[in-house]
């Protein structure tokens, strides 16, 4: 019996390709960058199957082009570079690998929290410089982080995890979302502008959608207090890059500490690279050796089901198993 052919836009972890490689014919893009836009609706054209990254764009025109396609399994938890829509009118699944990420990614928000409120970027580059000299009284004076508050936007998985860490750490921990969330971490819910108005740091947790496109503009930076610090492990593009720069660039919010830009990456001109109180790192929130690894792996795991002409353990569109076929 011939084995479904799979193209993977990316070198995995082992592990998850051992798995895909005893039952398919598998294409490795070989390369660090994605493949180009053109070469990856090539491959789409003429595999069953497809593992995807965030930064892979699998649009109407691509699976429009892939007729043998049957199942589509992004290696992330957030799904907005695919075009769901056109996967579930076209009777393609669509795998994500929610759940495995949470803590490794709250760990990290908080890591970004932390190294914000005590200047940790800027005190390395300081004893780099040759700058430190002596013990310093007032030498870089940061901002506690027990007694503060945290603000919480999108109480979802990994935002709850991140609650809990506020709570460890003796903060007051605000959240507001599209309605009050119960929660085992004591967050109190509240509208979105008493949270900026409140928080000490906002930490955004929201998937990228219409709605959020944008959520942190010039209004809501408007409403932060000058102390404030944002934290953005979501989606780049829920923050106007445009407004955070001009109100970082004149204290209207004291810091910002970005795990995503908008665009990613983020080009090295960009202006946010110019400013001292801006800390950006390159979307590693989840990645950490455990938690890639079992992602790769799940994304596997959906592949497979979905070739198989299964259920996908984690599907995004499950109502493609309610739609007849055309
Ligand atoms: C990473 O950003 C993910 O969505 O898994």
């Amino acid at each position: 019996m011939t084995k479904p052919n799979v193209f993977v836009t990316r070198h995995l972890p082992d592990a998850a390709l051992d798995m895909l490689r005893q039952a398919c014919d598998l294409e490795i893009w070989p390369d660090e960058l994605p493949p180009p836009y053109d070469t990856l609706k090539a491959k789409a054209a003429t595999v069953d199957g497809l593992l995807t990254l965030l930064s892979d764009q699998i649009d109407q025109e691509l699976l429009h082009s892939a007729p043998q396609l049957r199942v589509v399994s992004q290696c992330a938890v957030g799904y907005d570079n695919i075009d769901v829509a056109a996967a579930t009118a076209a009777h393609i699944p669509v795998g994500h690998t929610p759940g495995v990420l949470t803590d490794t990614t709250a760990d990290f928000a908080f890591a970004l929290l932390m190294a914000a409120a005590r200047r940790i970027e800027e005190a390395a580059r300081y004893v780099h410089a040759g700058k430190w000299r002596t013990w310093g009284p007032t030498l870089l004076m940061g901002q506690d982080v027990w007694g503060a508050t945290l603000g919480i936007i999108g109480m979802g998985r990994i935002g709850q995890a991140m609650a809990r860490r506020g709570r460890g750490f003796n903060m007051r921990v605000l959240y507001t979302d599209a309605v009050p969330v119960p929660n085992d971490a004591g967050a109190a819910y509240t509208p979105l502008d008493n949270l900026l108005a409140q928080a000490d740091f906002v930490s955004l947790h929201v998937p990228l959608t219409p709605e959020t496109h944008h959520l942190i503009d010039r209004r809501a930076l408007k409403l932060m207090k000058s102390s404030a610090v944002l934290i953005n492990t979501a989606r780049g593009p829920v923050v106007d890059p445009q407004a955070l720069y001009a109100a970082l660039a004149a204290g209207e919010i004291a810091y910002a500490a970005l795990d995503v830009t908008d665009p990613e990456p983020i080009p090295p001109d960009d202006p946010l690279l110019t400013l001292a109180n801006c800390l950006i790192v390159p979307h590693i929130a989840s990645s950490s050796v455990r938690t890639r690894t079992k992602m790769a792996v799940m994304a596997a795991e959906n592949l497979l089901a979905g070739l198989a002409g299964k259920p996908l353990p984690y599907c995004v569109n499950p109502a493609v198993y309610n739609t007849a076929e055309d």
